[in-house]
């Protein structure tokens, strides 16, 4: 049989995770708190009052987990670094220990010929410049620009793709304007001041790679089409506002070099003025996007739902994840494309993909069974294969999540990994999806030809 899917020789198959939500020991050898240890150990913050205090222990379990990585037969590996590990204090003062730790996962993957895509911001902000302003605080953009510098001095000989920052949108929306993630703010001016200043210390940091990276660098944004509920003009005008606002926010400043003129409506006298010397920062050239694709959202009209207007509508016929997300691999297909004509067509990987649904319990022999995960998995590769056939530039695709993990404010409810962790004693055990990904890496996707 001639088979129908299969991805180019150097494709990447990773996994991704991030720091809080693995690691563990976050005061360990000499680390600083972050805003995440502060928010989850804050009563009432988080689901069941979970914090990230152990999560998956994978500080002291990171061997074993590069050697389960390396059983599922990846090529590449997604991690963040944190902050507050290297820098304690978020400037001044390095932590030896804290980035030993990351040389050490480094040198492991690179042993299990794993590429290593780190990321520097996911999102664990060091408590101590939070106390400054945090993103609110224009000197932020220095502050990471020192980071940044840091991490690639100590480990650009051997990562070979960097990502700035995970999700800004995600940053600004749960942790500026709606509280639910940290720093907890509910408070719409603020909210396009940390973006932009977000962008900021993306393109300083862009600026500090290139005086001496060897690699390639770039930014991972969360991207979700925005459907309109119905023809008529105020639910078009609600998808598209919703669309400006989650998806255009950040791209097009760094494309473009500009803000999408809609904000402006939106934010209202909230949005300030930006000083136009900025945008020559800010669009300084990337080498790649990660792209964060978990659903589409079909958009009404509501007048009621602020700033946006909008709400998303519940589509009675699709599957819906615990997290609440429609399932609908075709909108991935069509994000990637609009990506690709929106932005003359940059390279891309797909950087995180993943699914929460309910895991029975693991039965005799160590096995769990994840159908609904499965599904997941192969209808969104072969979605991403539709995408790469109509000419987006996709060179690889990290699964969300190698572990269960901590969901961040739904603390452990959600599992998104691949692999099961029992959070009581730590021990790993492969999903069905976790069989099937090594089958589908193994095959360099033929695999997906099966029904
Ligand atoms: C984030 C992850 C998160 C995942 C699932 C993304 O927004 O980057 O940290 O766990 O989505 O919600």
């Amino acid at each position: 049989m001639t088979s129908a899917f299969q991805f180019p020789d150097n494709f990447l198959w990773g996994c991704a995770t991030s720091a809080y939500q693995i690691e563990g020991s976050p005061l360990a050898d000499g680390a600083g708190p972050n805003i995440w240890h502060r928010f989850s150990h804050t009563p009432g913050m988080t689901h069941n009052g979970d914090t990230g205090d152990v999560a998956c222990d994978h500080y002291r379990l990171m061997e074993e987990d590069v050697r389960m990585m390396s059983g599922l037969g990846l090529n590449a590996y997604r991690f963040s670094i944190s902050w507050g590990r290297v820098l304690p204090e978020g400037v001044g003062k390095i932590n030896e220990k804290g980035l030993d730790f990351y040389d050490r996962l480094v040198d492991r993957l690179l042993e299990h010929r794993i590429t290593p895509m780190a990321t520097l911001f996911h999102w664990d902000l060091p408590e101590a410049l939070d106390n400054r302003g945090g993103w609110l605080n224009p000197g932020i953009a220095g502050w990471f620009a020192e980071y940044a510098r840091v991490c690639f001095a100590r480990l650009d000989d051997r990562v070979e793709l960097w990502a700035t920052l995970n999700e800004p949108w995600v940053v600004t929306d749960g942790g500026y304007l709606h509280g639910a993630l940290a720093p907890g703010h509910r408070n719409l001016f603020e909210t396009p001041v940390a973006g932009h200043n977000l962008l900021r210390a993306h393109g300083r940091a862009v600026e500090v790679y290139r005086e001496q990276g060897k690699h390639r660098v770039g930014i991972v944004v969360n991207i979700e089409p925005k459907v309109p509920a119905s023809g008529s003009p105020e639910d078009r005008a609600a998808a598209e506002r919703a669309h400006v606002y989650m998806n255009r926010q950040y791209l097009d400043p760094i494309f473009h070099g500009r803000y999408p003129e809609g904000l402006r409506t939106i934010f209202g006298e909230a949005w300030p003025e930006w000083p136009a010397g900025d945008f020559e920062l800010i669009r300084r050239p990337i080498d790649f996007v990660g792209f964060n694709y978990y659903t589409r959202s079909v958009v009404r009209h509501d007048a009621n739902q602020y700033p946006l207007k909008a709400s998303p509508v519940h589509m009675p016929h699709s599957t819906y994840t615990e997290t609440g997300w429609e399932v609908c691999p075709q909108a991935l297909t069509d994000a990637l494309i609009w990506l690709k004509d929106e932005y003359g067509n940059p390279t891309v990987y797909i950087t995180e993909n993943g699914s929460a649904f309910y895991d029975p319990p693991v039965a005799e022999g160590n096995r769990l069974d994840d159908p609904l995960r499965q599904g997941y998995l192969r209808k969104h590769l072969r979605a991403a294969y539709a995408a790469l056939k109509a000419g987006v530039d996709l060179r690889g695709y990290f699964a969300w999540s190698l572990l269960d993990n901590l969901e961040w404010s739904h603390g452990f409810s959600k599992r998104f990994g691949l692999i099961h962790v029992d959070f009581a004693t730590q021990e790993r055990t492969l999903k069905g999806s976790a069989e099937l990904y090594r089958r589908i890496i193994a095959s360099n996707g033929s695999v997906l030809n099966e029904t």
